[in-house]
């Protein structure tokens, strides 16, 4: 039997599945890899192939370094970067190092639903906190801060997963307050904030790590390739030690080394920057292309908000729709979405679907959404 190169739950040959979350073929950038391999290759030194140190290679940092500061517009110390596999083993690390079993966390309402099985994999309890078109309800987390002590908040502020929106600045400023005054800490999960279509997204928490309250994630998967497997936790000098002190870190040092090296070379040639500019205009032109094939399609049926970034629009419909009924039904029509009811952390959000534009160029979006249609 002949072996492809595939990924977990993708789609049979003529399905559009929005439920998707992962880039399109043509924009992982095998060119971009390789002149960055052949350039490390060029000059690689022995010791590059030993263990690395464990917050991250030294070059790599200030690389790292000097691209969230153009980023992020604001400068990036390397004494606060620390090198991961990505947001999803960097939650499984802050879940390891800031908390501990039988400990609350809480997270959004609704949110990315991998992050669930992480938390409950480390036997911490989840509670959600609604959100709306301004992000995090700041009351709704007072409320429940009178009655739980969490060992930290689990945000997504900037072009949401899977509500698209991002939380305002002012809500931001409200949140870290609150984070000094109970003494928890804000898990920012900062994976889309590069990732802006239209105005950029309100400041980084990785820009306010002076609090002492934040520990941002960051990560290449969405503006290079998933396959490096390689991210970054921004955070203040004391909390990144405690990073440092992690058995699994100590035994194996500084995590995925090697793809560190090759993802440097990206940065320093510019080819990373130059990439972002171009997801950024294609993935503009998709958010532009589902907004109108929904308008034309959904009016009067749900409701939504254009996203400025990420790759996201949510959808909310009356509550009488069951969207993980018709989930099943939209096989039959060779289409696909994510039901609301998995980003839920109490079962709920029947009514909602998260449709994701990344994954299809504007011709498969339109055909996409019109094979929807009918199913509600
Ligand atoms: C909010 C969020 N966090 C984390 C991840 C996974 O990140 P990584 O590929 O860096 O592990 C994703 C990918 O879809 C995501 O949307």
């Amino acid at each position: 039997m002949s072996k492809t190169v595939t990924f977990d739950g993708a789609p049979p040959p003529g399905t559009i599945n929005f439920g998707i979350g992962q880039p399109s073929a043509d924009l992982l950038p095998v060119d971009i890899v390789r002149a960055a391999s052949d350039s490390f290759f060029a000059n690689a030194e022995p010791l590059e192939l030993n263990y690395g140190v464990t917050a991250g290679d030294a070059r790599f940092l200030d690389s790292l370094a000097e691209f969230l500061s153009a980023g992020y517009g604001v400068p990036t110390s390397p004494g606060e970067l620390f090198v991961t596999g990505g947001n999803s083993q960097a939650l499984d690390l802050v879940s390891t190092v800031y908390a501990k079993p039988g400990d609350t966390v809480f997270v959004e309402e609704p949110s990315y639903f991998l992050a669930f099985q992480i938390f409950r994999d480390h036997g911490l309890n989840i509670v959600g906190i609604p959100v709306d078109d301004e992000g995090l309800c700041v009351d709704a987390l007072r409320r429940e801060l009178a009655s739980h002590k969490p060992a930290f908040l689990y945000t997504i502020p900037s072009y949401h997963n899977p509500g698209g929106q991002s939380t305002s600045d002012e809500r931001r400023k409200q949140i870290v307050e609150l984070a000094t005054l109970h003494d928890f800490l804000i898990v920012a999960d900062e994976v889309y904030q590069l990732l802006y279509y239209f105005d950029p997204p309100p400041p980084a928490y990785g820009t306010v790590t002076a609090s002492e309250r934040v520990v941002s994630l960051g990560s290449f998967s969405k503006i290079l390739a998933p396959a490096m497997r390689l991210g970054w936790i921004q955070t203040s000098e004391n909390l990144r030690k405690k990073l440092a002190a992690n058995g699994f870190i100590n035994s194996g040092g500084s995590i995925n080394h090697f793809s560190s090296h090759i993802v440097r070379q990206a940065i320093d040639s510019g080819a990373l920057a130059s990439h972002i500019e171009k997801l950024k205009g294609v993935y503009r032109d998709r958010v532009e292309t589902m907004d109108k094939a929904l308008n034309e399609h959904f009016s009067g049926i749900a409701t939504w908000q254009r996203p400025e970034g990420g790759y996201f629009f949510w959808l909310e419909f009356d509550e009488s729709v069951d969207t993980t009924a018709l989930r099943d039904r939209a096989r039959d029509v060779e289409a696909g979405f994510q039901s609301g009811t998995v980003f839920s952390s109490k079962g709920e959000l029947r009514n909602c679907l998260r449709l994701s534009f990344a994954h299809y160029s504007n011709d498969d979006i339109r055909e996409g959404i019109r094979r929807l249609r009918p199913l509600f």
